[in-house]
């Protein structure tokens, strides 16, 4: 399989800036250090999207979107990493080398070869469908036409045990096929995980293949089988239908979140072509986040029963954390025992659309919900309704919103609006701007010596050459997070031209890559190289006392436990002295 070595990645990067890049599809007005524009992933009428020449780094305030000039173009543009790193190298004049493959065929051989088992996967199930009557009728039956099944990649897994391994074994490895999530094992025995079933593919944002939704044909269970969760595929974040969503490329006035794959293939053929599925999980801050992105409604679609209400009362927990004065959720209930597609079937588009534009807003809902679940008119139901209304309201964004659902509050309960805010008192959640002008006053709280040095390094990669060999990290009793600052100052010995962009790629899709990303966030543009330098080194100096103290504790510890070899007396002895002459205890 191809590689781009890490080299060239890095030259890339430090060849590129990324003011320019963005600048040339986003126009941006200079902003203090920085550059600013309305973010492109949100909607938003004042500008919270920030590019930072010094940190070739964006961020917004708005939606937290954040990243280099590579997570910038797989954004923006949808491509993949590969994509990403292939066009800036392009505008550079520059030639991918890649790692063991000719490089005409190097955009596929650049996706992972679980992309293409995926792929080959759905190909052949897509030729089955033609070839299987029963299939097809089923389709039919369904009022599935060929341009959605074309559309949606719809195909069929036949019936049989070993069809789609025969087929693709002699491509891919049997360790391949099951790390694409397409085989099943029982004692033992390997055989295909999808078997007499209409196939739904599920694509990532991208549009590659990472899982797919199997349904039986007629009554079975379970109705729908899924891929299991593999290394290209998480429920809690992948959306049925967010890539055709994306393709449209219109801007969306709003976009519908309904619960199946046949709601979001009937209600797109019925011309309604802004929806997505989540796929059999409930709606998480995640899945809202990425939502968020491309529009500024979202209307949640349930069925009118008690579940749905249910279903539709969690998902407003979950939007409260990300909702804001610019951004809407509302919910739109259908008839008992209809969903989206059998109602959208039945009644027709207009109809549809009708009930769409009187879907009722997440302020009405919550206030109805509320007074549906504490019946009665007694002083006891108002204070409990009172009383949960706070536990979830501490998740709203303080602002326009929250104000008047307090008041509306206060009318419901009896209460004046200042008696009604006492109850409600727990703290909001601070809003983005709040959040961002709070930067600076936060830092000093949050960030420990660890945390300082990391986001300086960050900035100013070149600051590791002033540690010198003697003030080197300890190796033991130090502080968390030393491992990760040890972890860049190996990178930086080794590659001492690296720019902070590189640096940061080298922990694309690690865990700790949100992490660095917040540090540098956090980090002062304002700040000039002496002055970070002085920092920088004052910060080690303060994680080798914690170390040097955390070490103390440790010894006096073992000392009254079992006592302490001549070895660790002096040890002590020594890391005593010195505290006493630094003034430190
Ligand atoms: P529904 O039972 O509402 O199915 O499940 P549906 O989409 O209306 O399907 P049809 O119309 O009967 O064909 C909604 C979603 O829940 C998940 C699937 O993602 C499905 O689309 N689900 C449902 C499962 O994962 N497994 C199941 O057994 C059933
Ligand atoms: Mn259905």
């Amino acid at each position: 399989m191809a590689r781009i070595p890490q080299s060239f990645i890095d030259e890339v990067l430090a060849r590129t800036d990324i003011v320019e890049l963005i600048d040339a599809r986003v126009p941006l007005k200079r902003a203090g250090h920085e550059f600013k524009a309305c973010c492109p992933f949100h909607q938003e009428k004042t500008p919270s999207f920030y590019v930072s020449p010094k940190k070739q780094f964006f961020h917004c305030f708005g939606c937290g979107a954040h990243g280099t000039a590579i997570g910038f173009l797989m954004d923006y543009e949808r491509l993949s990493f590969f994509e990403a790193i292939e066009t800036l190298a392009g505008q550079l004049g520059l030639k991918l080398p890649l790692e063991g493959a000719a490089a005409d065929t190097s955009r596929k051989q650049g996706r992972s070869r679980l992309y293409e088992v995926l792929e080959a996967a759905a190909q052949w199930y897509r030729q089955q469908l033609s070839r299987h009557s029963g299939a097809l009728g089923y389709l039919r039956q369904r009022g599935v036409d060929e341009d959605a099944a074309e559309r949606f990649s719809i195909g069929y897994a036949p019936a049989g045990w070993d069809g789609l391994r025969q087929e693709l074994g002699s491509r891919f490895s049997l360790k391949e096929l099951e790390e694409a999530g397409l085989l099943a094992r029982k004692n033992d025995r390997v055989y295909d995980r999808f078997r007499d079933r209409i196939m739904f593919p599920i694509r990532d944002a991208q549009g590659r293949i990472i899982g797919f939704g199997g349904r039986v044909l007629g009554e079975g269970a379970p109705k729908y089988l899924n891929s299991n969760e593999t290394s290209l595929f998480h429920k809690g974040r992948e959306l049925y239908g967010l890539y055709e969503v994306r393709q449209s490329r219109q801007s969306l006035d709003r976009v519908l979140i309904v619960e199946g794959y046949m709601d979001v293939i009937g209600l797109a053929q019925a011309g309604i072509a802004n929806v997505v599925a989540t796929l059999g999980t409930a709606t998480t801050v995640e899945h809202l986040q990425r939502l968020y992105r491309l529009t500024s409604h979202l209307v949640f679609c349930f069925d009118g029963d008690r579940a749905g209400r249910r279903a539709a009362w969690r998902a407003l927990e979950q939007a409260l954390s990300v909702l804001s004065d610019e951004r809407e959720v509302s919910f739109l209930f259908l008839p008992d025992g209809q969903d989206p597609d059998s109602y959208v079937r039945q009644a027709g588009s207009e109809a549809f659309q009708g009930m769409l534009r009187q879907s009722t807003p997440l302020s009405k809902f919550f206030l109805d919900e509320l007074a549906r679940r504490h019946p009665g008119n007694t002083m006891e139901s108002r204070a409990a309704l009172l009383s949960e209304a706070a536990s979830i309201l501490g998740k709203l964004e303080a602002g326009a919103l929250r104000e008047q659902i307090i008041d509306a509050l206060a009318l419901e309960t009896h209460m004046s609006s200042a008696q009604a805010r006492k109850f409600l008192a727990a703290p909001a959640r601070e809003s983005a701007i709040g959040r961002a002008m709070k930067v600076d006053r936060e830092q000093s709280v949050r960030l420990t010596p660890v945390r300082t040095a990391i986001s300086l390094l960050l900035m100013y990669p070149q600051l590791f050459a002033d540690i010198s060999a003697q003030k080197i990290l300890p190796d033991d009793d130090v502080p968390p997070g030393v491992g990760l600052l040890r972890s860049l100052l190996e990178i930086l010995y080794a590659n001492p031209h690296m720019t902070t962009a590189a640096l940061l790629e080298r922990w694309r899709g690690r865990p700790e890559q949100d992490h660095l990303s917040k540090l540098l966030e956090w980090s002062d543009v304002s700040m000039e190289e002496s002055r970070a330098r002085k920092v920088f080194l004052d910060a080690l100096d303060r994680i080798r006392q914690q170390s040097a103290s955390n070490r103390v504790e440790n010894l006096l510890a073992l000392a009254r436990k079992q006592g302490l070899s001549e070895a660790q007396k002096r040890e002590l002895n020594t890391l005593l002295r010195a505290r006493r002459a630094s003034g430190h205890r």
